[in-house]
């Protein structure tokens, strides 16, 4: 027993001292990455190195947590450890020192290949915040298994001497991977992602106190589109409905899921009654929810994307989080996810109100110079519009940044634009990042609920290199990372081929909120 304890003790001294190492690496490389032109003013980032999924989502204390995946030493990808951040309004971080770190032999190995302390949830038991995750360490045997750390204050963590999942009940499966951990009816269930035979899966767990797990079968299972391996998957009561999102691996052009049906906890069974999916952007990976004490289901996902061209080579920082949005089922039975009305207190100076409605004649140019961080939001009225097309230019303005940048492109300041397009005739609505800047390109589309027909809603943020377009007050949602290397941004509207009527048009400048800083 003493000599346990004393094992025990040094381990968990030896995963501090890891902590304060990566402590210390993360706030060398701070300053650097203030510096950069590309980092966000509203978003959560790392204070420096590298970030990707949100992790261990919680309401706690009157405090929203946000863990996130992240590489303390370098802003790529590597071994990796759980960075923490909190909130009390969602919008608002603050840094909170790194929480977890790979060291236990499952969860380290070589630094070339992948391992780490890999994504996660958290509960609340007992006046205690849990976490559980996935010890990764490629090539081993198993790879992947399930691990548990606790702590009192939501600050400092203990690891649980052991996995409390010690590998996949599918010797065939294709991953093992990112519990999501949750009560019900006094019982925690978790699910697990992973594949099988080409097909995504969701693996359900059930265990009455959080340490012992039995396998209860699988929850879910892809319909043989629906990609080969589900990551990041989430299981939760939504209305009188339960939603299941998941992150597929290998499904053509799709990287986001949400399923909506019912849930047999007798059978360990979910049947999805409707799918879609929830962002239509290009930025938008390992979504996660938590339920808050107002009893809101939050959303908050990474916004960057595997493969995407890394811009970031030597910026000390790489990755950022969404805004967080709350998720309802529209008018139209789909899955809406609604920027929190706590976004609102970010509004700045406003620049631009049309409060009493506007109408924008074809041959009419409106613009406005901005800073990098602002929030149009307008409202159109399509029943007395005879445009066929609203077209809605960011672009570069001010001072041209690229001069500093081996990776600089040819494009002049106001050349770099992204360009957001409604079109009456296809009744949808599309974002062209092909000029955008020094990252990738891409048109990205979504159709618009059969519910917009009188009004059309727009909200967008833009956050110098990111862009959330919220339609209908997020009944549609397209998300974009954008890399123009310019100190401001124009905004233009236009209207093609007719005029086109606001009932209501503002503008707001974000300011002087440096989150994480
Ligand atoms: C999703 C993911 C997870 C994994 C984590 C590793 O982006 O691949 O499946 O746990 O990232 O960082």
């Amino acid at each position: 027993m003493t000599s346990t304890n004393t094992g025990e003790n040094s381990r968990q001294s030896e995963h501090e001292e890891a902590l304060k190492r990566a402590e210390k690496a993360v706030q060398a490389g701070a300053g650097r990455a203030a510096q950069d032109p590309f980092r966000l003013r509203y978003h959560l980032m790392a204070p420096s190195g590298w970030m990707n999924d949100p992790n261990g989502l919680i309401h706690f204390k009157g405090e929203y947590h946000a863990f996130y995946q992240h590489f303390p030493f370098g802003d790529y990808q590597g071994p990796m450890y759980w960075g923490h951040a909190v909130s009390r309004d969602l919008v608002r971080w603050e840094h909170r020192p790194v929480a977890l770190a790979p060291t236990e032999p499952y969860e380290f190995g070589s630094p070339e290949g992948g391992c780490g302390c890999w994504s996660g949830s958290a509960v609340e038991h007992e006046g205690e915040m849990v976490l559980f995750y996935t010890a990764h360490v490629d090539g081993s045997t198993p790879e992947e298994v399930q691990a548990m750390a606790t702590s009192k204050d939501g600050i400092r963590f203990i690891k649980h001497p052991v996995p409390v999942i010690q590998g996949s009940p599918d010797g065939e499966c294709f991953g093992f991977r990112d519990p999501k951990v949750w009560e019900h009816e006094g019982r925690w269930y978790m699910v697990i992602g992973s594949g099988n035979n080409g097909r995504g899966r969701a693996l359900l767990y059930e265990s009455a106190n959080l340490v012992e797990w039995s396998y209860q079968g699988v929850a879910a299972e892809s319909d043989g589109t629906q990609g080969d391996m589900w990551e990041c998957p989430d299981l939760f009561p939504l209305g009188d409905k339960y939603v299941l999102i998941v992150s597929p691996m290998n499904m053509d052009g799709v990287k986001n899921l949400y399923m909506i049906g019912e849930m047999d906890f007798a059978e360990g069974r979910f049947t999805p009654e409707s799918s879609g999916i929830i962002d239509d952007g290009p930025d938008f990976y390992a979504a996660q929810t938590m339920r808050d004490s107002n009893g809101r289901r939050i959303l908050i996902a990474w916004m960057d994307m595997w493969g995407s061209k890394l811009i970031n080579t030597g910026r000390a920082w790489y990755g950022a989080l969404t805004l967080a949005r709350e998720l309802q089922i529209a008018e139209d039975g789909t899955l809406a996810s609604r920027p929190v009305k706590e976004l609102d207190t970010l509004r700045g100076e406003q620049v631009a109100n049309f409060e009493s409605g506007l109408r924008l004649q074809p041959d009419e140019d409106r613009s406005w110079e901005l800073p990098t961080a602002f929030e149009w939001q307008a409202d159109i009225e399509l029943s007395e519009t005879e445009a066929q097309e609203l077209r809605i230019v960011i672009s570069g303005a001010g001072e041209d940044l690229s001069g500093a940048e081996s990776a600089g492109t040819s494009r002049s300041v106001s050349d770099q634009r992204t360009i957001i397009r409604w079109l009456a005739a296809q009744s949808s609505i599309e974002l062209n990042r092909n000029e955008a800047g020094i990252g990738d390109s891409g048109i990205y589309t979504t159709a618009l609920p059969a519910t917009v027909n009188a009004r059309l809603q727009l909200r967008l943020f833009v956050d110098n290199s990111s862009v959330e377009l919220f339609i209908n007050d997020g009944d549609r949602v397209l998300t974009s990372r954008i890399y123009p290397l310019a100190s401001g941004r124009r905004l233009q509207i236009q209207a093609v081929g007719g005029t086109l009527v606001f009932k209501g048009m503002r503008l707001w400048k974000v300011d002087g909120l440096v989150v994480g800083q």
